[in-house]
């Protein structure tokens, strides 16, 4: 990452950033979706989450495009379920319906903004691996279109809520395929040691007491395999094992099970370094529908209607954060263990560049030591490249927004940062530590800008505390 913005620490990469993001003529501002990036920070505060509008939407709109059409070219179809925990609001429910995709909700709240955006139930799959009994009600009685069963004590709480509500409730069952997603170590392994769905091997046993239940209609197996994936291999091995389990289950079952669901996980780019090698999706859903077309001619059962559930991949890049600098702090690294990382490029000073959120607005360096890439926007510059770290204002030394980048050494206070491709779980992983409000999330699209999401106040989080009524001062006598 850090090799090719020393070539241009100025340069807006649009594989990173999202595509309407460039520098406009005057003093060479970053805008996004035809807005200045200073307009938006002085209109809405700093930080601030932008999502562009059209880029989120034409991307749901290419990934389901892709495929469905894969599907279709194999002889069967394909619904895409855009996943809300990534990035979840009303608007964006809104903008993905428009655009033809189902949503997939993991919690009761998401299904409440799902539902105040108006979503058709029908076009909901509703997931987590320990729903509350009132959540399952819920989603029941709202007419969900899938709950997807994680385990088999579920599978009862489920068919009870059904039988309440005098529905019959289309479930799926939620399996790990032991398909290692981030290691490729597919083969050594048969089971994932982790919370989610049951052993592929259990599959007869707990779709037998799925078909027991009259208000469950069992529709087909689910797998996600990970997330920020970017071999295509672990995809489709999971859906080979997948479609290996559909014989013994079609005879139990005594007719075809109709449905595949193999989730989402598709990796983007989060720096330029990585955008040759992240995963295009037109050509997993090539791969994956090829596979399943020739895995189920193998096996001997009609192709199943297949369905995915891309987050990331869909609202990933068409997110940005703009923070505004307050601090910089030059460390030497030269005699300290640091020195020796390659990654330092040979540089001999880190500047620290403070800026006003950090890991309340973005969790996912501190948590999956994850990469960014970072621009200043108000301005370009000539200076000399520093090597920095883009740091926050948590008490915290893992408060870290981007790690290693490089950016003109002349950055300064008052500068105004753009951090890329922070669309997806930064919002939703977002915290009040420090009691530091989170910022609102304003989309851009053909030159203005709204808020989609309202940002917090201090009041606000002020008025969560209790306040105890006053004591009353003892008495002397
Ligand atoms: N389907 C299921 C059942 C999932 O658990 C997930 C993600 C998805 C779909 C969507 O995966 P995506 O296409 O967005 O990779 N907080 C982590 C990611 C956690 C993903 C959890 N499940 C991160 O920030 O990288």
């Amino acid at each position: 990452m850090a090799e090719a913005n020393a070539a241009n620490p100025n340069a807006i990469d649009a594989r990173v950033f999202p595509p309407s993001a460039r520098r406009g003529s005057e003093c060479r501002q970053l805008k996004l979706g035809g807005v200045r990036a200073t307009d938006l920070t002085a209109q809405f505060g700093s930080p601030l989450y932008v999502i562009d509008e059209a880029a989120a939407r034409s991307r749901a709109r290419e990934v389901r495009e892709a495929l469905q059409r894969e599907a279709e070219r194999v002889g069967t179809s394909a619904t895409v379920y855009y996943a809300g925990k990534a990035f979840l609001c009303v608007e964006v429910a809104q903008w993905m319906v428009d655009e033809g995709l189902a949503v997939d909700v993991a919690s009761g709240g998401e299904l409440a903004v799902a539902l105040a955006a108006g979503v058709d139930p029908a076009r909901i799959g509703f997931h987590g691996n320990n729903k509350s009994e009132r959540e399952i009600r819920r989603a029941v009685e709202a007419g969900v279109g899938t709950v997807i069963i994680d385990s088999e004590i579920e599978t009862e709480r489920i068919a009870a809520a059904a039988r309440a509500a005098g529905r019959q409730q289309r479930v799926r069952l939620r399996v790990n395929s032991g398909v290692h997603a981030s290691t490729h170590d597919f083969l050594a392994t048969s089971h994932e040691d982790q919370k989610f769905g049951q052993p592929l091997d259990d599959a007869p046993r707990l779709v037998t007491a799925i078909l027991a239940h009259d208000s469950l209609d069992f529709v087909g197996l689910h797998c996600h395999i990970g997330s920020q994936i970017f071999a295509t291999d672990g995809f489709r091995e999971s859906a080979r094992r997948l479609l290996g389990a559909y014989p013994e289950l079609e005879r139990i079952a005594g007719r075809p099970i109709p449905e595949l669901n193999l989730g989402g996980g598709f990796g983007i780019a989060y720096t330029s370094a990585q955008a040759d090698e992240a995963p295009d999706v037109a050509r997993i859903a090539a791969e994956l529908a090829d596979i399943v077309a020739e895995t189920a001619a193998e096996v001997g059962i009609a192709i199943p209607k297949l369905a995915f559930e891309p987050g990331r991949t869909i609202i990933g890049q068409a997110g940005v954060t703009l923070y505004t600098v307050g601090t910089t702090k030059s460390v030497a690294l030269a005699g300290s263990d640091a020195a020796a990382d390659p990654a330092d490029l040979g540089f001999s000073e880190r500047l620290y560049v403070s800026v006003d959120g950090g890991m309340s607005d973005n969790a996912r360096p501190a948590l999956y030591g994850a990469d960014y890439q970072v621009r200043i926007a108000n301005r370009d510059s000539d200076a000399a490249p520093a090597l920095v770290r883009v740091v926050g204002k948590h008490c915290e030394s893992g408060d870290i927004v981007v790690q290693r980048d490089v950016l003109p050494g002349d950055v300064q206070p008052g500068d105004t940062l753009a951090v890329a491709a922070t669309g997806a779980y930064c919002w939703s992983l977002s915290s009040n530590y420090n009691y530091v409000p989170r910022p609102p999330v304003i989309a851009v699209a053909n030159g203005s800008a709204r808020i989609i999401v309202r940002g917090e106040t201090e009041d606000e989080l002020l008025a969560k505390s209790v306040i105890p009524a006053p004591v009353a001062p003892a008495r002397a006598d």
